[in-house]
């Protein structure tokens, strides 16, 4: 038994928020940030959207694409890094949302390599017969943890919301994911502060080192894309697509060479939305599918990776 994927949705906030527009209050230029980084605009949330609200809409574009009612589902993961409150988790705000109860529903924290965590696991629940109609969203708001006079982070994240309806499939789907984690490395990218006595301990502000991160991403992910083959006894050239983390442009251009694929068997979308953390993936694969450039039947690369560090691959038969 397999988990397939039967549908894919996502959502961006309306307010676009360009290069141009940032280098007008700091530092900065277009040419900086998209000769490094291959961004050129982000998306905003709305003050009064919270992370659920746009996950809601991803859901439910995924719902309709796989032609399932809501009704089906028996399974919500929400994969988070910026959920609506400490809690109650973001998936029991979204299963209320959508008129639903009972089933389970929680959020998984692994940052940007949540999605890919989310995925495996709802994988495991659909295989083991746990779940016939599982639903796994990537939703963040970012902005809210980013410190917009830092220019060495500020112009790298942006908003946004893509998930996927999973169902068992005698023929194809989900064949092998990897997911890996390594706390020594928690320093290069966080987010420090603490909840304290109803105040807050610390500084929130997404806190990185550019150079770190870069060298760490660019090994693990080739390390756990080459794993995640090996263990499903495929090769290299059998991947039809790479559907990366978009986190930056020179990041997946590296891994893409590693695995030997032409940027033309890569969905790219980082230029109009900058890194969305967990949202990336799944807004990549909606647009990839959206755009017919991913068939049914075609083998898709998923990897991510992000503060933790927290990284992991999936391999699949869309
Ligand atoms: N505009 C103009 N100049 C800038 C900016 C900016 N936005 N940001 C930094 N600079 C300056 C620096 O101050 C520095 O100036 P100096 O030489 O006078 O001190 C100079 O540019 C070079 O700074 P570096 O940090 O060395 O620049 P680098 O070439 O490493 O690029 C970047 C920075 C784009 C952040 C790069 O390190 C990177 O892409 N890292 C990966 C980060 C990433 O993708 N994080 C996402 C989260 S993790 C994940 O999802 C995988």
């Amino acid at each position: 038994m397999y988990s397939r994927i039967a549908g894919t949705g996502s959502y961006l906030p309306e307010k676009i928020v360009t290069n141009d527009d940032l280098a007008q209050t700091i530092d900065t230029s277009d040419e900086w940030i998209a000769a490094r980084t291959g961004i050129r605009e982000r998306r905003i949330a709305a003050t009064d959207q919270r992370t659920s609200d746009l996950a809601l809409i991803a859901i439910e574009r995924a719902l309709d694409a796989a032609g399932v009612a809501k009704e089906e589902i028996d399974l919500l993961i929400v994969a988070t890094t910026t959920p609506d409150n400490v809690f109650p988790s973001t998936a029991c705000i979204l299963q209320d949302k959508l008129g639903l109860h009972g089933f389970p529903a929680f959020d998984i924290q692994a940052v940007c390599a949540g999605f890919v965590y989310a995925l495996a696991t709802a994988d495991k629940f659909v295989k083991t017969g746990a779940a016939r109609c599982a639903v796994v969203v990537g939703a963040e708001t970012v902005s809210n943890l980013v410190n917009w006079q830092d220019r060495g982070t500020c112009i790298l994240f942006g908003d946004g919301a893509g998930a996927v309806v999973l169902q068992p499939s005698e023929e194809t789907g989900i064949l092998e994911s990897r997911l890996h984690a390594d706390g020594r490395y928690r320093h290069i990218l966080k987010s420090d502060a603490r909840i304290r006595q109803g105040g807050l301990d610390g500084t929130p502000w997404l806190y990185m080192e550019g150079n770190a991160v870069f060298k760490f991403a660019v090994r693990a992910l080739a390390d756990v894309a080459e794993e995640t083959l090996g263990a499903a006894g495929l090769g290299k050239h059998e991947i039809d697509w790479l559907v990366p983390h978009q986190a930056n442009l020179r990041i997946i251009e590296s891994t893409a060479k590693h695995l030997g694929l032409p940027m033309e068997q890569v969905i790219v979308t980082v230029e109009k939305h900058g890194n969305t953390s967990a949202a990336s993936i799944p807004l990549a694969l909606d647009e990839g599918v959206r755009s017919g450039r991913i068939q049914r039947g075609q083998k898709l690369m998923l990897e991510g990776i992000g503060g933790g560090f927290a990284w992991g691959a999936i391999l699949l038969a869309y």
